[in-house]
């Protein structure tokens, strides 16, 4: 009897892993033009095209650099232009201009992911002792969820500069399915306690996500589901927008400054009906969809005018161990549509803002090196976001996940899910 096992490839699962993720984002980018992919709608928006090379450069700097014998970047003045923000790598391409890098082309951009990935196969498949079998994997998988955050960024971002045309395009010219009548409101209930935050499994997580640490949670409720359009038109109605008593100060300032009125992608016809700018093209507004792209100013003061407030992210872990985690496609779907019992929308449909801001957890610790870079020290200023959105790709999303955004952002896919005290 022959006791030879076939001979396994190397990494299988990780190199299998790794083509679909780099496949993933080319595919974002299919529907769009190459005039479309090299614009860029505002500073904290970047080109497809950068996203595209950017995530590339992530492997060719933190791989290839460190682990290929004989290493020759693929073209030096790459090492700048997709820096995004590693001081440690050294200099960086202005934030704000990277919609004037109208070279290298689209095509070379391409070329540029496709010889990457050819280096990156060849690592997984040479001869590696187990430190550097062991490194490889970490890096490896860190690239790939980075690659994955920005596979997120590329639709919310996409979505923010085809909404600055009076052509309104649509990125995917496909029907939206019609929501089924939003389900009432109902308050969940959750004893809370000494309670354990921070990530627990076998699997990839973030350093923000570290260590799992004690934390009291006092008694509290959640809400079912996310807020709705119908909900959130209410509060217009109401003159939400002109009430002072129901905003932080720092958001009075902010909606006053900019005379806002309403959420960033809805607008009012000459009848008084409101339409809103989806990836899917502009649509009348759907009351029983998630209100979306809120900042955190508009959320809280929706909070306190519906008589509630926004949840702490210790709350909101504590309640989301069971939530099962939905896959959204680009625009969050009606709680109709949502899948298993009792909290509703908790994974795939918006981003939720929490009231907790962005701070190490105790004991947090960042890598050596530039790597370092690449939590920490945005660990000011920000407020934790929970969940995932419609916009998150499969495989990334999980209950100890930590999204963050300073209060004013709103062109993420951010919605808002209430809690009280219990
Ligand atoms: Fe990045």
């Amino acid at each position: 009897m022959d006791m030879r096992l076939p001979r396994q490839p190397v990494f299988a699962q990780l190199s299998a892993r790794y083509r679909d993720v780099r496949r993933h984002s080319l595919l974002l980018a299919e529907p769009l033009t190459d005039e479309d992919c090299g614009a860029q709608s505002m500073p904290d928006a970047s080109p497809i095209k950068w996203h595209l090379a950017h995530t590339t450069w992530f492997f060719e700097t933190f791989i290839l650099e460190r682990m290929e014998a004989g290493f020759q970047p693929f073209h030096p003045a790459f090492r700048v232009l997709f820096n995004s923000y590693y001081n440690g790598i050294g200099e960086k391409h202005p934030r704000a201009q990277r919609g004037l890098l109208t070279r290298p082309a689209m095509a070379q951009v391409r070329a540029y992911r496709a010889d990457v990935d050819a280096r990156v196969a060849r690592l997984l498949a040479g001869e590696l002792d187990a430190g550097q079998r062991g490194q490889l994997e970490t890096l490896i998988a860190l690239g790939l969820e980075h690659e994955q955050q920005h596979q997120e960024l590329m639709l919310t971002d996409v979505k923010h500069l085809l909404a600055q045309s009076a052509l309104l395009p649509a990125y995917l010219d496909a029907p939206a399915p019609v929501a089924a009548l939003a389900p009432p409101l109902s308050w969940l209930g959750f004893d809370g306690g000494l309670t354990a935050i921070g990530y627990d499994g076998e699997g990839f997580c973030f350093d923000n996500e570290l260590p799992r640490h004690k934390q009291y949670v006092a008694p509290f409720q959640l809400a079912s589901r996310l807020v709705t359009n119908g909900e959130y038109q209410a509060f217009i109605a109401a003159g939400g927008y002109f009430n002072a008593a129901l905003w932080l100060a720092e958001g009075w300032d902010w909606v006053r400054s900019q005379n806002l009125k309403c959420p960033i992608y809805w607008q009012q016809d000459d009848n008084g009906d409101w339409r809103e700018f989806t990836l899917r093209g502009a649509r009348a507004l759907d009351p029983n969809l998630p209100v979306t792209h809120l900042s955190l100013f508009e959320a809280d003061a929706y909070a306190h005018w519906a008589g509630a407030r926004l949840p702490t992210e210790a709350e909101w872990e504590f309640a989301a161990a069971q939530a099962p985690i939905e896959t959204g496609e680009l625009h969050p779907a009606g709680a109709g549509a949502s899948v298993g019992g009792g909290l509703l929308q908790m994974f795939g449909h918006c981003w939720q803002w929490t009231s907790s801001s962005y701070s190490p957890y105790p004991g947090y610790q960042t890598a050596p090196g530039a790597l370092g870079e690449y939590n920490g020290k945005f660990m000011l200023n920000q407020y934790v976001l929970r969940g995932s959105s419609c916009a998150t790709p499969a495989g990334h999303a999980r209950a100890s996940y930590r999204n963050f955004f300073p209060a004013g952002a709103r062109w993420q896919f951010t919605g808002i899910r209430l809690a009280r005290q219990a």
